[in-house]
């Protein structure tokens, strides 16, 4: 008998033709993100659940009694309650790797916009601005054979150095939990500790995964230790970075602007003094979002839901 699942975000017809091959499915008809006490009523037949974002926690746990996998079309997982899952059996799968190549370009895209200010630019030109030629009011910051600072050295870090060392002609370093000898070799990749990295880097790009302990590890007294010239990326998650502490180094003028995928409540509320500052470009969480990646994301999270369901090993079980 087919397993029963929950489709609770729309995915691409291919992957609901999928999964309906493996699995007998209801899902959530809208574009938007399923209400949570619409999901909460919508799993107490399902036994796997495909999901991007929304926590799974034991309160969903409570509602979903057959609940054996959950699938997050998602590289990120810290909406999974990992020891909770643990507890009740239920399997965790993410969909590393096949974005990171389109996370890195939208992040060197953010590096580029803040650095040349392209949105401040572009508005400049829409508005009527641009009566007579450039002048230094104009001018911004080089990209290329600047020190890019890496936080968080994954597959994504990994990604962003190669076009930064091979596109750029960028200095390499990197904060990590472990070293790795492989990307020192291959980029000339510089081992830092945090502090070093934060004082002594162009681009600061901070991509650790949210977890206890990166909550917060951005605050004010790293952006003390930024250079005055320094750009902040953040494409990790928001919470990753303490919001206020941004603001008020960016109003000081610690750092000369920021770059920003992520925020700690998503959508940002459109009075955050953050959207509200020309140094600082800002996007809607965008950094996986192409119509390829995304296709190529729920089809992994599809194929992992139906491999842990069928008792066989998906390719990304989320262990810790
Ligand atoms: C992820 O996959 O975790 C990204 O943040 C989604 O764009």
């Amino acid at each position: 008998m087919k397993p029963n699942i929950f489709i609770a975000r729309s995915v691409p017809p291919e992957v609901e033709a999928y999964l309906g091959e493996h699995c007998t499915y209801t899902k959530w008809e809208q574009e938007e993100p399923i209400p949570r006490d619409k999901l909460l009523a919508s799993l107490q037949e399902a036994e796997g659940l495909l999901i991007s974002g929304g926590k799974i926690d034991a309160e969903l746990l409570e509602h979903a009694p057959r609940l054996r996998a959950v699938s997050t079309i998602s590289v990120g997982y810290n909406n999974f309650d990992i020891k909770a899952m643990k507890a009740r059996g239920v399997i965790g799968t993410n969909t590393p790797d096949v974005l990171n190549d389109t996370v890195a370009d939208l992040i060197f895209g953010l590096m580029l916009a803040v650095a040349r200010r392209i949105p401040e630019m572009d508005r400049y030109v829409k508005e009527g601005n641009w009566k007579r030629g450039d002048d230094k009011t104009l001018f911004g910051l080089d990209v290329h054979s600047k020190k890019l600072g890496i936080i968080g050295m994954g597959s994504i870090g990994e990604a962003v150095a190669r076009r930064a060392k091979f596109g750029f002609n960028m200095n390499i370093a990197y904060h990590n939990r472990n070293r790795k000898p492989d990307v020192e070799t291959a980029l000339e990749a510089e081992y830092l500790s945090l502090q070093e990295l934060l004082q002594t880097s162009d681009f600061i790009v901070l991509m650790t995964p949210l977890t206890p302990e990166t909550k917060g590890m951005i605050g004010y007294e790293e952006f003390k230790l930024m250079k005055g010239t320094a750009i902040f990326i953040n494409a990790s998650r928001g919470a990753t970075v303490d919001e206020q502490a941004m603001v008020r180094a960016l109003q000081e003028d610690l750092i000369f602007g920021a770059g920003l995928d992520v925020f700690e409540h998503e959508p940002v509320s459109p009075d955050h003094p953050l959207l509200h500052m020309p140094n600082v470009v800002t996007l809607p969480h965008i950094g996986s979002a192409t119509a390829q990646t995304r296709l190529e994301m729920a089809m992994l999270a599809a194929e992992n839901l139906v491999a842990a369901l069928q008792g066989n090993a998906p390719s990304s079980v989320v262990k810790e």
